[in-house]
């Protein structure tokens, strides 16, 4: 392996011209439905606007798939980005997307809510796909240029990349949790994830527990040597750090000011029934989410009385995804009946209990929802961060509402003034909507102004500016054997 201070004089085959790669599973676009015809539109938020500022001037090319199966035809750009698709076949949709990213990553990530599955065909098209992203990278890269890698579909990329183009600096950041070791271990290829994590320069991960989590496991399970926030590997010194990504909080702010927002948020509350208050959750319909268990909540102060149609009234959003999994679709199955089975005991004609909608909403409607709400309940079992929660704050632009919180969110480190619950208890959840509902509007506001302020200062620009100059500064440590910390060498 290379040392930081060979990489210029060894040089390399340099694929292509760009100052920065990033790459991610899916490309920051999706085909739009409607008119039939072939026609791209930018999905919303995250990636690209915490991009699109620190991209500006530079030439970036953006690695990623298209969300169809087989060839498809791709804009040369977006948003003055050059995109360059990874074709995946429907085997490997299956294999590599649906078995192990979905199957064996995520639920293993997301301590065990599911039993991961250990399919050695699914590892294989991991393998397999994560080279031709790495491939794809590779060629795309000018000489010495900036590669971001993102998220659990790709954690081979770096090392892989490595191989072909020394003369690169590697970031990988992960979106989701990572977890324990004595999780992660059940993992049969555990060994070659952390190897191909430490291909990169910059690890980061959302919350520093994340970081003890994979500074242990790279010390125990391969020669990795060094502290959580340095690792040597192989001649190379590895900085791990955690990033906690974030929202474009003042576009947030600036569209819930907007009238047309303002008087559907005013719409939504009518057509609602002019409540006394409006409980609002807004999750992808997945089992870590805790949705279920939040209905269950809900479904227990209508029975007691705390809550009452038409007074009080739940939205529910929950965003159609990874229909193809079985686990999926048992649990939309399981939760539509259990809403069901709540409205049809406390609803009355005219007056719905719960509002419940499967269905992606657009960014405008979204904010106006954010703004009907009195209390937004954001109680995943685990969840890397949830920017539902943020965004939720950045609308509330009168420092009203409350945010109730689950404990097991990235996003719980930094919104200390939520109300913050363990989603696993119900009666926990049941004694914070009680809390709310009773809350001193001086003391909601209160909160609600500290939990702005940690949204305004810490934005996605913020935390996108803080992981590209953690990733271009030197390395600090020379090469060669040095100061070695403590190696944990059990379990190879
Ligand atoms: C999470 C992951 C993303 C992923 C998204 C939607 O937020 O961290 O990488 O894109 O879920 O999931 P999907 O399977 O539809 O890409």
């Amino acid at each position: 392996m290379l040392c930081e201070r060979d990489r210029d004089a060894t040089g390399s085959s340099a694929g292509g011209s760009a100052d920065l790669v990033v790459i991610s599973n899916r490309l920051p676009l999706r085909r739009g439905s409607g008119s039939g015809e072939a026609q791209w539109v930018g999905t919303t938020g995250g990636l690209v606007s915490a991009l699109t500022p620190v991209l500006r001037g530079r030439s970036v090319v953006w690695v990623g798939w298209s969300g169809e199966v087989g060839d498809a035809e791709l804009p040369d750009s977006y948003e003055g980005i050059a995109l360059r698709g990874v074709p995946l076949s429907g085997e490997e949709y299956d294999d590599f997307y649906v078995g192990f990213a979905n199957r064996t990553l995520w639920p293993l990530y997301h301590d065990g809510i599911r039993t991961p599955g250990f399919e050695r065909s699914w590892w294989a098209a991991y393998v397999a796909v994560n080279r031709r992203y790495a491939d794809a990278a590779a060629a795309a890269a000018g000489p010495g240029a900036t590669v971001w890698v993102h998220d659990y579909h790709l954690q081979l990329v770096p090392m892989m990349l490595r191989a072909l183009r020394p003369d690169v600096r590697i970031g990988f950041f992960l979106h989701i949790p990572f977890p324990p070791q004595e999780l992660f271990v059940q993992l049969p290829w555990r060994r070659e994830i952390i190897e191909g994590l430490l291909g990169a320069d910059l690890i980061g991960f959302q919350v520093p527990g994340a970081v003890a989590n994979f500074a242990r496991l790279a010390r125990r399970l391969t020669d990795a040597t060094g502290a959580d926030g340095v690792l040597r590997y192989e001649g190379r010194e590895i900085r791990v750090g955690a990033f906690p990504i974030s929202i474009d909080a003042a576009d947030i702010s600036a569209r819930a000011t907007s009238p047309a927002v303002v008087k559907r948020a005013h719409e939504i509350r009518r057509d609602l029934g002019d409540p006394d208050l409006v409980l609002l959750g807004v999750d992808r319909l997945d089992y870590t989410k805790g949705i279920e268990h939040r209905v269950r909540a809900m479904s227990e102060l209508f029975a007691e009385g705390t809550l009452a149609t038409p007074r009080h009234v739940m939205v529910q959003i929950a965003v159609p995804s990874r229909e193809q999994d079985t686990h999926y679709r048992h649990e939309r199955e399981r939760l539509e009946r259990l809403v069901g089975e709540v409205n049809g005991a406390y609803s009355q004609i005219g007056h719905t209990a719960i509002h419940y909608l499967h269905q992606s909403v657009p960014t405008d409607e979204l904010i106006a929802l954010y703004l009907a709400a009195d209390v937004m309940l954001v109680t995943p079992l685990r969840d890397g961060m949830n920017l539902v929660a943020k965004e939720y704050v950045a609308a509330r632009v009168d420092s009203t509402g409350s945010l109730v919180l689950s404990e097991f969110a990235g996003a719980a480190r930094e919104l200390r003034s939520a109300v913050l619950v363990n989603p696993h208890d119900l009666d926990g959840i049941n004694d914070a909507i009680r809390m709310v509902i009773d809350l001193d509007p001086a003391r909601a506001r209160s909160r609600m102004r500290s939990l702005r302020r940690v949204v305004q200062r810490h934005d996605v620009y913020a935390w996108a500016r803080e992981f590209l100059s953690a990733l271009q500064r030197p390395a600090a440590v020379p090469c060669g054997p040095g100061a070695e910390v403590g190696r944990d060498a059990e379990d190879r």
